[in-house]
């Protein structure tokens, strides 16, 4: 086993480490990665990507198990297209990728959300307040969604469906109105309305509460995964190599109901998750 830093980066300069068991040891309740990663930019340009391939060849390695989201998906896609073996296992906290009921980094993301909106309603309730919290998710609402069920909150606003300042605005009068203490809006990061500009609109109407934001960031992609998260990790990785084993390649593999499976990237490589209506409904029946 072949260990390459900084992601395609180091595909194309060559930055191999022969990885052991030993070498792996102690990392499992560690965030981040020993192997570092790079959003690259020279892997856009084919003589990189050619590149990369060289490097890989003349190192002897026959197949690539590729970690990562969307980007790191296309990226393996095009050394596919290079004639490299190659497999991808989904992690990203986004939950974006199509192919995989789940990916890789959700469910620690979902966590430090929970813990962290559980600790801001402290202040909610305490001082009769509203928060507006912005999760992480690009232009995939799924972090926000479910967070807004297993937080209860108010409303939550998401990229796939439009949402005006009106009705975040009556969500909140009503809360006040039905006797709550405090009030949870979960604002995905992607959504057309941005907290900065909700927090305006609540600070300059009277819907029963003053308002407070909050962006959680970056604190979403850290931490000990979860015992949920270590144990698709393990599945899914070994997955990947039995399936390079078997001669598969230029597929993922994802989380289909309770068994992991391989699909082939060309058949999920373009498409978009579906919005999880259910759970937007959720979130307003559960409110009540
Ligand atoms: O794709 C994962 C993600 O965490 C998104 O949710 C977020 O928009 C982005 O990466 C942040 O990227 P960066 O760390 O490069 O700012």
């Amino acid at each position: 086993m072949i260990g390459i830093s900084n992601g395609f980066d180091g595909l194309i300069d060559g930055t191999f480490r022969a990885l052991g068991a030993r070498d792996v040891g102690g990392i499992l309740p560690h965030g981040g990665t020993i192997l570092q990663t790079r959003r690259s930019e020279r892997f856009f340009k084919p003589e990189h990507r050619q590149a990369a391939r060289h490097q890989a060849q003349t190192a002897g390695i026959d197949a690539l198990v590729v970690i990562g989201g969307e980007g790191s998906m296309r990226g393996a896609h095009a050394l596919a297209g290079l004639g490299m073996r190659v497999m991808v296992v989904p992690a990203s906290i986004d939950n974006d990728m199509v192919g995989t009921d789940v990916s890789i980094g959700v469910d620690t993301a979902l966590n430090t959300i929970v813990d962290a909106v559980d600790k801001l309603r402290d202040t909610a309730s305490s001082h009769t307040r509203c928060f507006l919290v912005e999760t992480m998710g690009r232009g995939c609402g799924y972090l926000a969604v479910v967070a807004g069920v297993v937080c209860g909150a108010e409303m939550v606003l998401v990229p796939e469906i439009e949402s005006s300042v009106s009705e975040v605005l009556d969500a909140i009068r009503d809360a006040h109105r039905r006797g709550k203490s405090n009030a949870i809006i979960i604002v995905a990061e992607g959504a057309g309305t941005r907290i900065g500009e909700l927090l305006k609109a609540i600070e300059e109407t009277d819907v029963g509460f003053h308002a407070r934001a909050s962006r959680l960031g970056h604190i979403q992609r850290g931490g000990s995964p979860t015992a949920f998260d270590r144990m698709l990790a393990a599945r899914l990785g070994r997955k990947a190599v039995d399936a390079l084993l078997a001669g598969e390649s230029d597929a993922l593999v994802g989380l289909s109901g309770r068994t992991i499976e391989t699909v082939p990237v060309r058949d999920i490589i373009d498409r978009q998750r579906e919005p999880s209506l259910e759970y937007f409904e959720m979130v307003k029946v559960l409110a009540r």
